[in-house]
C-alpha cells in the first residue's frame, strides 16, 4: 500500500478546498475517482455536484458515514476550523490506529486533534494556499511523529497534485502561513495598485489589468527559470538614473520592503493566536 492509487481516501467537508485536492488527483491520474467518497454535514446538492464533476462518490446518512470513514486508509480533515472540534468529536470512534489522518484545517495542531480523538495517531498538518484550486498551490506540512514514511510520501503526493510541498516542522506552518497561505492577498493588493497607477497615468483598466497581471506571471516565471534570486534580477533590469531606479527609490524612502516584511510576520503572529484561541476553545470543552 505504498502509492496514491493503493488508497481509499475520505473527505470529511466537501468544500473549495476538498474540491481542488480532489481536481488535482484526478486530473493528475493519481487517483481513481471509485477510490474517493466525499462527506459533508449535510449539503446533498453539493455531494451531488462533486459527484456528477469528478465522479467521486458520497456517504449521505450517518451510519454511511462512518463506515466510509472507518473504511477509508486517507482520512482529510477539510472543514472551517470553527466547525472541526465538532466534526472530530462525533466520528472519532469510527477511527482506526494505521490510518493517516491529513488536516488542511488553518490553526488546529497536531496535540489538538491527538486531543480530541483520546490517542496519538499519524497525523499530517498542511497549510495549502487557495492557488491549489488551478495547481499551483505552495503547501507547507508537517507530521505527527507517529506517521511513518509511506504515509509522509502519500501526503506529498496528494499536495504535489496540487502544487508544490515545503515539509516544515509545525511550528513553523504559522510563518508559512505569513507568507504563502495568506502571500496570494499580497499580491493581489500589489496588483491592484499597479493597476491603479497604469490607470492614473493614462492606460484604459483593460490594458492596465493585462499588463499588469503578464507582468507578474512573467516576473514569477523568471524567478522558476533562470533560478537567480530575485534580488539579482531585479538588479539586472535597474539601470543607474534609469524609470526602475526612480520607482525603486520611491519605494526604499518609504521603506516599502520593511513593510511587506512586517506583514508577513505579522500575519504569523494572527496565526498563532487563532491556533491559540482553537487549542484554548478545545481545552475548556474538554473540562467541561
Ligand atoms: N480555501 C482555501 O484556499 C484554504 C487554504 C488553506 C486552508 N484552508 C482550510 O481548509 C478548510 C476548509 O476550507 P474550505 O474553504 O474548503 O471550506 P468550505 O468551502 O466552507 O467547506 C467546509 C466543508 O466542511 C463541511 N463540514 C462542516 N462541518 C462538518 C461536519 N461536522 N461533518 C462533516 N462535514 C462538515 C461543510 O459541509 P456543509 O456544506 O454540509 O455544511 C463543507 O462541506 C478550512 O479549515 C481552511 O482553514 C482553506
Amino acid at each position: 500500500m505504498h502509492t496514491l492509487s493503493e488508497q481509499n481516501i475520505c473527505f470529511i467537508g466537501a468544500g473549495s478546498m476538498s474540491e481542488a485536492i480532489v481536481r488535482g488527483l484526478i486530473q493528475l491520474d493519481s487517483m481513481n475517482p471509485k477510490q474517493i467518497t466525499m462527506i459533508n454535514r449535510g449539503n446533498q446538492e453539493r455531494l451531488l455536484e462533486l459527484n456528477l464533476a469528478y465522479g467521486v462518490s458520497y456517504s449521505q446518512d450517518e451510519e454511511q458515514r462512518k463506515q466510509t470513514i472507518s473504511g477509508a486508509d486517507i482520512i482529510v480533515l477539510a472543514m472551517k476550523p470553527k466547525d472541526a472540534a465538532d466534526a472530530i468529536r462525533m466520528y472519532h470512534t469510527s477511527l482506526r490506529t494505521n490510518q493517516l489522518i491529513i488536516s488542511v484545517i488553518a490553526g488546529l495542531s497536531i496535540p489538538s486533534i491527538e486531543k480530541l480523538v483520546g490517542h496519538s495517531l499519524s497525523i499530517v498538518r498542511s497549510m495549502p494556499n487557495t492557488s491549489s484550486t488551478i495547481g499551483l498551490g505552495a503547501t507547507g506540512i508537517s507530521y505527527s511523529q507517529q506517521t511513518t514514511l509511506v504515509q509522509q510520501k502519500l501526503a506529498r503526493d496528494i499536495f504535489e497534485s496540487i502544487g508544490i510541498v515545503c515539509e516544515v516542522e509545525e511550528a513553523a506552518l504559522d510563518i508559512v502561513t505569513g507568507v504563502s497561505g495568506s502571500g496570494p492577498a499580497y499580491i493581489y493588493y500589489i496588483m491592484e495598485a499597479m493597476i491603479a497607477g497604469g490607470i492614473s497615468g493614462g492606460l484604459d483598466a483593460t490594458a492596465a489589468r493585462l499588463l499588469t497581471v503578464q507582468t507578474v506571471l512573467g516576473a514569477a516565471n523568471m524567478v522558476l527559470q533562470t533560478k537567480e534570486s530575485p534580488a539579482d534580477l531585479r538588479k539586472k533590469v535597474t539601470s543607474p538614473g534609469g524609470t526602475t531606479q526612480a520607482a525603486l527609490e520611491l519605494m526604499s524612502a518609504n521603506d516599502v520592503a520593511e513593510h511587506i516584511s512586517n506583514a508577513v510576520l505579522r500575519a504569523a503572529e494572527r496565526a498563532g493566536e487563532l491556533g491559540t484561541a482553537i487549542a484554548d476553545q478545545i481545552d475548556a470543552n474538554i473540562t467541561n
